[in-house]
């Protein structure tokens, strides 16, 4: 793949976020061997963790954590943090500028009741002193790029959510990532792309869209309703881990390019980045996330996902994927 050819990168402080595509950041499955594959695939600008608390960042040990191991190719790499406390975020910061970060975001999406009640995700939005006092606090000690994750607000209100838009870049916020839900919507609910819209007039940062992209297709409309300078992409790219390539291929690559897919491969090759990167403990319970997803691709899936929910091993899970492959491929 040539991403050079991509002359809509979108650049901050320096992060060339190029193409404009970005992997979400998910509990459990954007780990160190889910980017590497997709990263492999191709398509990606720039990857994320899985929200990190920051209370707990600082004591935790890079080469033990899964939420922190990763390998030399994950690159770009934002490193997304969650918390309430302002006096959390310095010896956090800290703790990522020792982890090689390209990129820190600051979660304000997440309705969880458990960081609601530890003042964090999006109860921030409403607590906009504290709000201003962590921005503040990140802004202070770092040079990296600063993002923030959002969603588009309680109610459909685009006054409020550009004024909010602005109060972010006015606290030096670099770009924004908004999740066209409403907070508190499921994830199954239709985004309302067009509802980013708004906040992209009002703001001279860039906005990366999500919510919802699961086709070229979805990146087209999405990208179209919104007026977003890019796409962030979640569960679309867990089903198709080829997901982000396509939409690079389609959208924004001036070249012809074939993608040959070998699903089955790819499945394989997923088992063995977890082998490679995770302690035989942490592997199952990381391959049946993605396979709850992966199964998707597959028309009779529900085999793969329902052998691999089942199995109390690592060695019996691979032999009941090999089962499914027999029969379906
Ligand atoms: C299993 C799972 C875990 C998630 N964990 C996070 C997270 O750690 N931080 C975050 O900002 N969003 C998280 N999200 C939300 C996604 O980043 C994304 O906003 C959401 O899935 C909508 O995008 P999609 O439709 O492309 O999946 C998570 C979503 C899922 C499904």
């Amino acid at each position: 793949m040539n991403s050079e050819v991509c002359n809509k990168a979108v650049i901050v402080r320096g992060l060339n976020i190029n193409p404009p595509i970005v992997l979400a950041p998910m509990v459990g499955l954007s780990h160190s061997a889910f980017r590497s594959l997709v990263k492999k695939i191709g398509g990606v600008g720039a990857f994320y963790t899985e929200m990190l608390a920051a209370k707990r960042l600082p004591h935790d040990n890079p080469k033990l954590s899964p939420l922190l191991m990763k390998s030399f190719e994950e690159q770009p790499l934002i490193y997304q943090l969650i918390g309430g406390d302002p006096a959390h975020i310095r010896p956090a910061v800290d703790k990522i500028h020792t982890l090689g970060a390209e990129g820190i975001d600051l979660n304000l999406g997440c309705p969880a009741p458990m960081q609601k009640r530890q003042g964090a995700g999006s109860s921030l939005v409403d607590n906009p002193s504290q709000l201003r006092s962590m921005l503040q606090q990140l802004r202070k000690n770092t040079e990296l790029p600063v993002s923030v994750k959002i969603r588009l607000g309680h109610q459909v209100d685009d006054l409020k959510l550009m004024e909010f838009c602005l109060f972010l870049e006015g606290e030096g916020v670099d770009f924004l990532t908004i999740h066209a839900r409403l907070i508190g919507e499921k994830f199954c609910r239709k985004p309302r792309w067009h509802g980013i819209a708004p906040a992209k007039k009002a703001v001279n940062i860039p906005i990366f869209a999500n919510g919802g992209i699961f086709s070229v297709d979805d990146a087209k409309r999405c990208l179209e309703q919104s007026g977003a300078d890019g796409i962030m992409v979640g569960r679309g790219a867990v089903i198709n881990p080829w997901l982000c390539r396509e939409i690079f291929d389609s959208i924004y690559s001036s070249e012809n390019s074939s993608l040959e897919l070998d699903k089955k491969r790819i499945y394989y090759d997923f088992i063995d980045l977890l082998e490679d990167r995770f302690p035989p403990e942490k592997q199952l319970v990381r391959l049946k996330l993605f396979t709850n997803y992966y199964a998707k691709t597959f028309q009779f899936g529900h085999h793969l996902g329902s052998g691999v929910q089942s199995s109390e091993t690592l060695v019996a899970a691979k032999e009941k994927a090999a089962d499914f492959f027999a029969t379906v491929m």
